[in-house]
């Protein structure tokens, strides 16, 4: 096998920087993961559409079934946002025998377990780096990094959106729909920013994290939400004038009583480093029994950023598809995986 061809599904904000940087870094990506990887498909709404990047124009389909069951495709990645029908597509695909990877946090906050199942069942990769704080590479550190250690709590900005828009309320004295619609016009918030304004959306990644953090399954019911909508300038100036900036703030905490989880605005001190992260960027602390008090912090949405961890999901399945056919040094998982026929 020479080339892994990838199959993707939506080309809106996240999508147009996974082109981008498959595009750019195609030496570094052939260096890091050795194999080529081609865009061989890409599924949209609306083929007319006026697009940011132009792509060949045979790339580009309607119809799911030429990504889900083309024979060559060997990973998917679904960056088209919304549970439905990118659920179906995804188990789908996996079904086919295809490795995943998605930015999307709906899916995997709600669905996570049935995927991860199906993925394990078919012995499939489903990677999701970018579903949480955009560029940070937080579930990694998650699931590696902090793997000798118990979590206790992981608090802070998840969301780039509320953070950009609570920043520039207080920086620049802008109205809250005025900072909404440039967040949207940047490409930060949802197709409904709703679940960015109402807290949903971080609601849904703190479920994700803390699953992961504190490897006990968590639902969206157990998550206490509240948004930013009700929020005006006059809070923000009252909170400033005592010392505090106004953030949207997750938070998880395992204790005796069980795990608590809650997403809302909070005032926070100007001496704490948290009320200094501004704009669309985000920032996660992590504190561990053994390790102390970490920090993870960097661009929470946006094009390049969150496509920078989907290609880095992309390279770590590549390299995966690899060593499973070359039979490398590898865990026994890998060792048996026949995901796909060879193309060679
Ligand atoms: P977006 O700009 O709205 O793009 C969505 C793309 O998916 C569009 O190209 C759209 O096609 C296509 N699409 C949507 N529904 C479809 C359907 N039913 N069939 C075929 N194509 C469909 O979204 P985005 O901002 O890139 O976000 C994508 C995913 O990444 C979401 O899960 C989001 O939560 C997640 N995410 C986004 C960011 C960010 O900063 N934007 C960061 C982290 C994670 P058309 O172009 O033809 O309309
Ligand atoms: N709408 C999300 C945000 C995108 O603003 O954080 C990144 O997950």
């Amino acid at each position: 096998k020479k080339v892994i061809k990838v199959g993707m599904m939506g080309f809106g904000t996240v999508g147009t920087g996974v082109v981008r940087i498959i595009r750019g870094h195609q030496e570094d990506l052939l260096k890091k993961s050795g194999l080529k990887i081609e865009i061989e498909k890409i599924l949209v709404q609306n083929i007319d559409k006026k697009r940011n990047l132009s792509v060949p124009s045979h790339l580009l389909t309607v119809n799911p079934e030429e990504i889900l069951y083309a024979k060559e495709i060997d990973v998917i990645i679904e960056v088209m946002g919304g549970i439905h029908p990118a659920k179906e597509y995804i188990l789908a695909a996996l079904e086919q025998g295809k490795h995943v990877v998605t930015a999307n946090k709906d899916l995997m906050a709600l669905y996570g377990d049935e995927i991860l199942s199906k993925a394990k069942e078919k012995k499939c990769d489903v990677y999701y780096e970018a579903s949480v704080a955009g560029g940070i590479p937080i579930l990694r550190a998650l699931m590696d990094s902090f793997s000798s250690d118990r979590i206790t709590k992981i608090t802070g900005i998840v969301n780039g959106t509320t953070n950009y828009i609570l920043s520039k309320m207080s920086h620049e004295g802008a109205d809250y729909t005025e900072a909404l619609q440039e967040a949207q016009a940047l490409g930060y918030a949802e197709a409904d920013p709703t679940s960015d304004v109402e807290g949903l959306d971080a609601a849904r990644k703190m479920v994700i994290l803390s699953t992961l953090g504190f490897h006990i399954p968590t639902t969206l019911d157990e998550v206490s939400v509240k948004g930013i909508s009700q929020i005006s300038k006059e809070d923000i100036a009252y909170g400033k004038k005592l010392g505090y900036e106004m953030k949207l703030l997750g938070l998880a905490e395992q204790n005796e009583d069980g795990i608590e989880i809650s997403v809302e605005p909070t005032l926070v001190h100007l001496s704490h480093p948290l009320s200094s992260v501004h704009g669309v960027f985000n920032a996660i602390y992590v504190h561990g029994e053994a390790v102390g008090e970490t920090m993870f912090y960097g661009a929470g949405a946006g094009e390049l950023p969150t496509a920078t961890s989907v290609v880095s999901d992309l390279v770590s399945v590549v390299k995966n598809i690899r060593l499973a056919i070359n039979g490398q040094n590898i865990t026994s998982s890998y060792k048996e995986k026949k995901c796909k026929s060879d193309n060679e």
